[in-house]
């Protein structure tokens, strides 16, 4: 299996039921409370991880308990935490989450992802050196994003970028990317005042370097011949569907250096596992569930 490194987002997720989204102004009695391990960076180190990937992460948390219980629950993963940096000047980054009818809306407070540096991924050299592939989004800094595709080129490495939440990119960094996974409206704002606006249009100007996510309708890609295909959605019932674009990814990079139409296969079926259960890395499956859901061998 591959070895990734994983450079991004830790967060602690606070989560909020209720059986209807808050309208501005308003109040309203919510179900349940509680809190989950979260973040972009580190939902798809456990994806990943749990896929049987070899996984190191390269990130920032606070100097409180938010970040101890984090870093632990990583270690438990089986996470190298060798680049986990801790920061005393600013407090772990949070998710404030409101799930309603298996649907969220999320609001992140950054703290300390946004202290991750382009000098803490310079001390990581040794960390792109090993890796096979390095994931990355954007829930740190661009310049740490810019920083890390530059060292993964350095070293040969496949730099793969989860565009979430969305930004539009400069270009020297897009030139890097191997593969950008973003979901329609990630991709409209990527291909802001280029051409055609169609979703179809934008995958066809990149093509094999862009697999795009729908929901419930999958994902998407054009083929190195222009041509367009489409990976269904695996159907299951949905409790809570935060985490699921990351276990997207997480299973990309954990299978990565198959063809893409198999990565989109899989991926689209981790991540239906994935919302089967609360909190964004509660139904992430293992390599073995991830099998006998798809009933073969991976
Ligand atoms: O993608 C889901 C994640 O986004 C949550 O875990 C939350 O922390 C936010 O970063």
């Amino acid at each position: 299996m591959n070895r990734v490194l994983v450079v991004g987002s830790i967060n602690m997720d606070l989560v909020v039921e209720t059986d209807e989204f808050p309208a501005p102004g308003e109040t309203l009695l919510g179900r349940r409370f509680a809190t989950y391990p979260g973040g972009k960076g580190a939902n798809q180190a456990v994806a990943a991880r749990r896929l049987g990937a070899q996984v190191a992460m390269l990130g920032c948390v606070g100097r409180d308990a938010f970040g101890r219980e984090l870093s632990d629950r990583l270690a438990a993963e089986g996470i190298d935490l060798c680049h986990l940096r801790t920061d005393g000047e600013a407090s772990t980054g949070v998710a404030a989450i409101t799930v309603s009818r298996a649907e969220n809306s999320i609001v992140v407070v950054p703290g300390a992802n946004h202290r991750l540096s382009p000098d803490d991924v310079a001390a990581a050299g040794e960390a792109f050196a090993e890796a096979d592939v390095v994931l990355c989004q954007l829930e740190i800094p661009l310049a740490t994003v810019a920083a890390a595709a530059g060292l993964a080129q350095r070293h040969g490495k496949p730099f793969l970028l989860n565009p979430a939440p969305a930004a539009s990119l400069p270009a020297d960094l897009s030139e890097r990317i191997a593969l950008l996974t973003p979901n329609e409206h990630e991709l409209a704002v990527l291909s802001a005042g280029a051409g055609d606006g169609t979703w179809q249009a934008r995958l066809a100007r990149r093509p094999g370097r862009v697999l795009m996510t729908r929901g419930a309708d999958g994902a998407w890609f054009a083929g190195r011949d222009g041509q367009l295909h489409h990976q269904p959605a695996f159907r299951v019932t949905a409790v809570d569907t935060t985490g699921a674009g990351d276990t997207f990814n997480g299973a990309l990079a954990a299978f990565w250096g198959r063809p893409l139409a198999e990565l989109a296969r899989l991926a689209c079926a981790a991540s239906a596992l994935s919302v089967t259960r609360a909190g964004a890395q509660g139904g992430m499956p293992t390599r073995d569930q991830l099998a006998s859901f798809l009933g073969e061998a991976l």
